[in-house]
């Protein structure tokens, strides 16, 4: 028996279903769905293993998780809950030792006074983000949102009702929104300002004054209110100095939810823990939500957390010293490549270059560059290198490197951009 064509967007992220089950015709599916798209990280991800089963030789630079595993005393902390037998539910939104530990985390690093009734812990930043939002959107309010941005960002808001409004920074900006641009966004109807320093998918990052510029806005709209996502705050290089708005301009605490994991620091991709602390009334609300969709994050990885928060943090400073020689690499290899500009970036694993040189040519293997998508496909299958378009994070003609893999990957894979762009014609 042969399997019906897919109904899915993109049949790469998902699942083919199995062919001797009967496919729910489409109106079963919610109308919600149809507003959504799979995660093309996600699909470009699935696309080079699918050409590295097949034998081909495959560079993967779209995954976006630290290539490091996570330090001892953290996995030890979580074989440790296992054998003690914490095994149990625990309240909704976290045990109170992880909660009281990122209050202590707050205080530490932001100088942000967070008591735990204003904590919120989640299956990942990604729930957490999610919650905020099913909590707080109704049909009509916006959401403003920066671009490029991270993929999850305007397809959560419309999963939760709302309606993403984005921005376009560009290059020139260095992919940051200007206190101007902030100002013309917000309309009545504007709920969230909801942006990432420093930035998947550029890497770039608000300084102090930048964020207290855009806070001056922000000042003068006392609706609006602000998600900041903090995830790769100790990803930073040189000089930059993270900062978060509720520590930049105490004024906005009373509206600001800072949200933040272990994921990316601590390379704790797979344990799914994140946190956000913010005004007691939404981190009830986020619980409620919740409590009826997933109920607690894995009490296992709760306590591997808490040993992440509380416990030795100097192997951050140590992968930061990997990561930045990475980055010096990946920027020199991909601007020695024609058509290729790649700005240097604050912190994060990823570098954007733009492509705007390499628009309208046709590679070697007779494809049109008529898109960054196009760009990247041809990428893939011609020299066997996985990136992500940029038209994923809203903002073209670009393309996504995450940079946590080998410097002997990412040298490989510079040279065959490099090679790819020279053969365009
Ligand atoms: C900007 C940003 N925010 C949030 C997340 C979600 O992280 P988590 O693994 O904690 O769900 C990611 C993961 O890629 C991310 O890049």
């Amino acid at each position: 028996m042969t399997c019906a064509t897919p109904r899915f967007q993109n049949s790469d992220d998902l699942p083919h279903p199995p062919c001797d089950i009967p496919e729910p015709a489409m109106p079963f599916l919610s109308d919600t769905l149809s507003r959504v798209k799979p995660s093309p990280t996600i699909a470009m991800t699935n696309k080079a293993a699918e050409l590295k089963a097949e034998g081909r030789d495959i560079i993967g630079l779209s995954a976006g998780e630290p290539d490091f595993d996570t330090p001892a005393n953290i996995a030890e902390a979580g074989r440790r809950a296992i054998a003690e037998g914490r095994t149990r539910y625990t309240a909704v939104d976290g045990i109170p030792e992880l909660k009281r530990a990122i209050c202590v985390k707050f205080k530490r690093d932001n100088d942000l006074d967070y008591t735990p009734s204003q904590v919120s812990v989640g299956t990942g930043g990604k729930q957490v983000l999610y919650n905020a939002l099913m909590a707080t959107l109704n049909p009509g309010d916006e959401v403003i949102i920066p671009a490029p941005y991270w993929v999850s960002y305007p397809d959560m808001v419309l999963l939760a009702g709302g309606t993403p409004v984005t921005v376009a920074c560009g290059i020139a900006a260095g992919f940051k929104i200007t206190p101007d641009q902030l100002e013309a966004a917000i309309t009545p109807a504007t709920k969230w300002f909801l942006f990432n320093s420093p930035s998947n998918p550029t890497g770039a990052g608000y300084s102090w004054d930048e964020l207290k510029a855009l806070s001056e806005v922000l000042l003068r709209h006392p609706h609006v209110w602000v998600m900041t996502d903090d995830m790769y705050e100790h990803l930073t290089f040189g000089d930059f100095r993270f900062c978060t708005p509720a520590q930049v301009e105490p004024e906005l605490m009373g509206r600001t939810l800072t949200v933040n994991g272990v994921s990316k620091a601590y390379a704790m991709t797979g344990w799914r823990i994140g946190y956000a602390a913010g005004p007691e009334a939404l981190i009830r609300a986020m619980a409620k939500v919740q409590s009826q969709s997933t109920s607690n994050p894995s009490s296992v990885s709760q306590w591997a957390a808490v040993e992440a928060l509380n416990g030795p943090q100097d192997f951050i400073a140590t992968n930061n010293t990997v990561f930045e020689r990475r980055r010096d690499l990946v920027v020199a290899g991909l601007n020695a490549a024609p058509g290729v500009t790649c700005p240097v970036p604050d912190g994060a694993f990823y570098v954007y270059p733009d492509i705007s040189g390499c628009i309208g040519k046709t590679s070697a293997g007779g494809t049109v560059i008529g898109d960054d998508e196009a760009f990247a496909t041809a990428l893939l299958e011609e020299e066997g290198v996985a990136v992500v378009f940029g038209a994923a994070f809203g903002l073209s003609p670009n393309f996504r490197v995450s940079y946590a893999t080998s410097d002997a990957a990412l040298e490989d894979a510079c040279t065959r951009i490099r090679r790819f762009c020279e053969e365009l014609r």
